[in-house]
């Protein structure tokens, strides 16, 4: 009988037991190979030309399109929370055809790159946006061509003028965004013309078309019809990726993203290993809306469901996250 000869199921003696190594929190704290620390984590910032006040985005709950004074405000708070650094994009009043205000050192995005490196100084990383669909009419985030289609070279011009005055506005790194062919090397020999060798390219290489954009475009007041699917790329593509990866790093990219996250960890891991430079993840807007909405039913546990995307995208080999959780998530690691 069972009982009498004990469980006859029992592992032998010496077996592999893995779950010696989880009995404890402290004996779990040791043994993580991921850990998350603030100093990774890039939080993203709108700031609204004309604001009289903050403007809470519904999508994401407790982001907001900052006024310039609480964008200082908010930015301090992020910076003393011990975030890496700060990615700023600009909603301005007006918008026009080659979207100007993108290159105007009085552009809302320009203006508040300033006055956060007069507050800061390099406390943080400032970061800048680099493209044009913020200013534009139309949304796209290049110039169009006769034919409304987006012209790539044309744009490549109002790139090399919009890391100029990025450069010259206080930004330490330039973000371009917009996927057009050649941007990496036009920006660099610009910043290198106008004797900005030290502000660097964090170049989102490897960006896709995703559905997951939709709260961005409220923050940022998108007018854009249609899609970007003509400079964004395809989610079916892996090999594409790692050719704009390669192509950004020929360039002169001095750190490559992978936009967004979580569908594309098996692309961050990818670029990972062919990268010298190091590798950033953004999670993006949708992201953070599918980790609110879920929250707010009730239907996950929202503070360990951060954590754990997080978790994972550097596990996936990000060296660093765009996440607008940063300041937040800094804190709790701190224990705030
Ligand atoms: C382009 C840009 C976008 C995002 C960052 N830079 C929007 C887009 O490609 O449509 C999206 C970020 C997010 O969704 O959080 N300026």
């Amino acid at each position: 009988h069972r009982a009498a000869i004990g469980n006859p199921w029992a592992l032998p003696a010496g077996s592999p037991r893995p779950r010696r190594l989880r009995t404890t929190p402290a004996m779990r704290r040791l043994v993580a190979e991921t850990r998350l620390h603030p100093a990774d984590l890039i939080l993203p910032m709108f700031v609204k030309e004309g604001a009289q006040d903050p403007i809470a985005l519904q999508s994401m709950p407790g982001v907001q399109q900052h006024t310039l004074d609480s964008l200082v405000k908010a930015a301090r708070e992020a910076v003393d929370a011990g975030v890496g650094g700060l990615m700023i994009f600009g909603v301005p009043e007006k918008r026009d055809e080659i979207g100007s205000g993108g290159t105007d050192p009085d552009g809302i995005l320009n203006v508040a790159l300033s006055r956060l490196r007069d507050e800061l100084g390099d406390d943080t990383v400032l970061m800048s946006d680099l493209c044009l669909d913020e200013f534009t009419s139309h949304g796209h985030c290049g110039v169009l061509d006769a034919q409304g289609r987006v012209d790539n070279d044309a744009t490549l011009e109002r790139y090399a003028d919009m890391g100029v005055a990025q450069a010259e506005a206080g930004a330490h790194l330039v973000g371009p965004s917009g996927m057009m062919d050649g941007q990496v090397a036009v920006i660099r020999r610009a910043l290198d013309d106008a004797s900005h060798t030290d502000v660097g390219i964090l170049a989102y290489a490897a960006k896709y078309a995703s559905a997951a954009y939709g709260p961005f475009r409220e923050a940022v007041e998108s007018t854009l019809q249609g899609d970007r699917r003509t400079y964004q790329q395809d989610s079916a593509n892996r090999t594409e990726a790692l050719r704009e990866v390669q192509l950004d790093l020929d360039e002169g990219a001095d750190l490559v993203m992978v936009k967004p996250a979580l569908p594309y960890l098996d692309i961050v891991r990818d670029v990972r290993e062919m990268s010298d430079v190091p590798v950033v993840a953004y999670q993006i807007s949708g992201e953070m809306a599918m980790i609110e909405a879920a929250a707010a039913n009730g239907w996950i546990d929202r503070d360990a469901m951060v954590l754990e995307m997080l978790t994972s995208i550097k596990r996936a080999g990000a060296q660093a996250v765009l996440t607008y959780y940063a300041t937040e998530v800094a804190q709790r690691l701190h224990g705030v």
